[in-house]
């Protein structure tokens, strides 16, 4: 590995994501201070990238300004400025008021630019040069996320010699929903410059497999995608019109196969947390004295329900408090027996859907609140707050009951965090079946978060559990999040990677 004095172009792994794993942050007083940043990305990237002497490439989050690289927990940490324009139409336009809503199955309605486009291209040549930049010869480059899927084409332009790896953290939406993108061929276009694609699902490698033939025009046999290698000055080879056209499951003639095509593999790599390490947290003596004073300031009620997410439309906080007010209004649950502690971490709040869904969120807490508390206790404790690990680990072992009920999810690490502080065995898990986590936790309490009906009956039983019962399934949910944990996601990402026939070597054999 490359030390942390290497210099620029001398680093042998070097990650790519739309954020730093530090925001810079200005204090109204005109300080500055650096925080962890938001979300799932960085929480299972960070463990990953400590001690691996790497670089990360990322946004401080704030506009204008690209502080110097600096060296931080053994990362070499390199800031790409984006103008406030550029996040007005990168950040919250195309990624997440354009992409976001489309890879989510258009629960809220995506809206399509083309100034977006324009700034979604010229940010992601800005990233791909700055990796470019860092990388050494040979070098293995990790491209993060959604923001960023015209990095990996762009990366292999300049430098044909690196390995180049991407991985989607979120949902790949169907062919007919993703077919709605103006650009969908540049988005497979430039995700096809990886030599391994990864997403979270089998069910999002297929979708994006589907994506090839039917937006590129490409052949695909199992999870590889025959990728013609165009040469400078010709026309695109996506453009021909053989290619464009309709075309077979595996190559079926249409496409003359040339013998330096290059082959990209799409799977599903799960990703994890850092199971060992919250497990670490949640034992320490100050966080169970922490869990036990926050179970009395709520004035020690008999259930505690947990939910926690980014305040976002996709992860179904209005189906939740829907079934929850039934249930109170219904009296299988009532207040002050049982609290449900919402924490709402703000998120994206200058995109529109994020500020009308605040609006909704807490119109309906307050009416949950006006209309079974009393005085001294609400059945809803809601918190539009973000807090560390800690104070995160000590809610968990709070909590009676955890609810995840995302309408569609790439994977839900909040799900894998309460099961792994919770090992006591006790408590209960009510997961959507709609997020990736579902797939791997099948002894929680599955719902579809639409039926509300079925979730108010799941909400009921997981409050209820028998200690037995909860035992049972905390058990089996626990052995799977110890032994698939966030190292073993990256390992074996990476070890593929390193399989792959990166581009120089296929070079050198023919
Ligand atoms: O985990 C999905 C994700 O979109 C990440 O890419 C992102 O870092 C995180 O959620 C938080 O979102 P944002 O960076 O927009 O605050």
């Amino acid at each position: 590995g490359a030390s942390q004095q290497a210099p620029i172009g001398d680093y042998d792994f070097v990650v790519v994501a739309n954020r730093l794993p530090l925001d810079r942050v200005e204090e109204p007083n005109g300080e500055v201070s650096w925080r962890r940043s938001p979300g799932g990305l960085v929480s299972a990237l960070e463990p990953v990238m400590r001690g691996t002497s790497g670089a990360w490439v990322g946004w401080t989050g704030s506009a204008d300004e690209a502080p110097e690289p600096l060296d931080e927990a053994d990362m070499h940490l390199v800031p790409v400025a984006l103008s406030e324009d550029e996040v007005r139409n990168y950040y919250e336009g195309f990624s997440n008021a354009t992409l976001w809503p489309l890879y989510h199955d258009v629960i809220a309605t995506p809206e399509f630019h083309r100034a977006w486009w324009e700034a979604y291209v010229a940010v992601n040549r800005r990233f791909a040069e700055a990796a470019a930049q860092q990388a050494g010869t040979g070098a293995s480059v990790w491209v993060q996320d959604y923001q960023l899927q015209l990095v990996p084409g762009m990366l292999r332009e300049r430098r044909p010699d690196l390995r180049i790896g991407f991985f989607n953290h979120i949902p790949f939406p169907g062919y007919e929903i993703f077919a709605q993108l103006p650009w969908r061929r540049q988005i497979v276009q430039g995700l096809l410059g990886a030599d391994l694609l990864g997403f979270q699902r089998q069910g999002d490698a297929t979708n994006f497999l589907r994506a090839c033939r039917r937006a590129a025009g490409l052949t695909t046999k199992g999870s590889l995608v025959r990728v013609p290698r165009g040469k400078p000055g010709e026309p695109d080879p996506f453009d021909s019109p053989i290619r464009g056209g309709r075309s077979g499951r595996s190559g079926s003639g249409e496409n003359p196969e040339a013998a330096d095509d290059r082959l990209v593999r799409a799977a599903a790599f799960p990703i994890s947390i850092d199971s060992a390490a919250f497990e670490e947290i949640a034992r320490r003596p100050e966080v169970k004295e922490r869990s036990a004073e926050i179970r009395a300031a709520l004035g020690q009620p008999e259930v505690v329900l947990l939910g926690v997410d980014r305040l976002d439309y996709t992860k179904g906080i209005l189906h939740r408090l829907k079934a929850y007010g039934e249930v109170l209004a219904d009296g299988r649950l009532s207040s002050p027996e049982a609290v449900l502690v919402l924490v709402a971490s703000p998120s994206r709040e200058r995109v529109a859907q994020y500020q009308l869904l605040r609006d909704e969120v807490e119109v309906t807490v307050g009416r949950i609140n006006g209309d079974y508390g009393e005085v001294g206790s609400a059945p809803v404790h809601y918190l539009h707050q973000s807090y560390p690990p800690e104070e995160m680990a000590a809610l968990y072992l709070a909590a009676d009951v955890m609810l995840v009920t995302s309408l569609r999810d790439g994977m839900n690490l909040v799900a894998k965090e309460y099961v792994a502080c919770r090992y006591e065995e006790t408590g209960a898990l009510v997961l959507s079946e709609f997020t990736g986590a579902a797939d791997e936790l099948g002894s929680a309490f599955v719902v579809n978060p639409h039926d509300i009906d079925g979730l108010k009956d799941a909400i009921t039983r997981a409050a209820k559990i028998a200690p037995a019962e909860a035992r049972r399934r905390m058990r089996s949910m626990r052995r799977r999040v110890r032994e698939y944990d966030v190292a073993r996601w990256a390992g074996t990402f990476l070890d593929a990677l390193g399989r792959e026939p990166n581009a120089g070597q296929l070079a050198e054999q023919t």
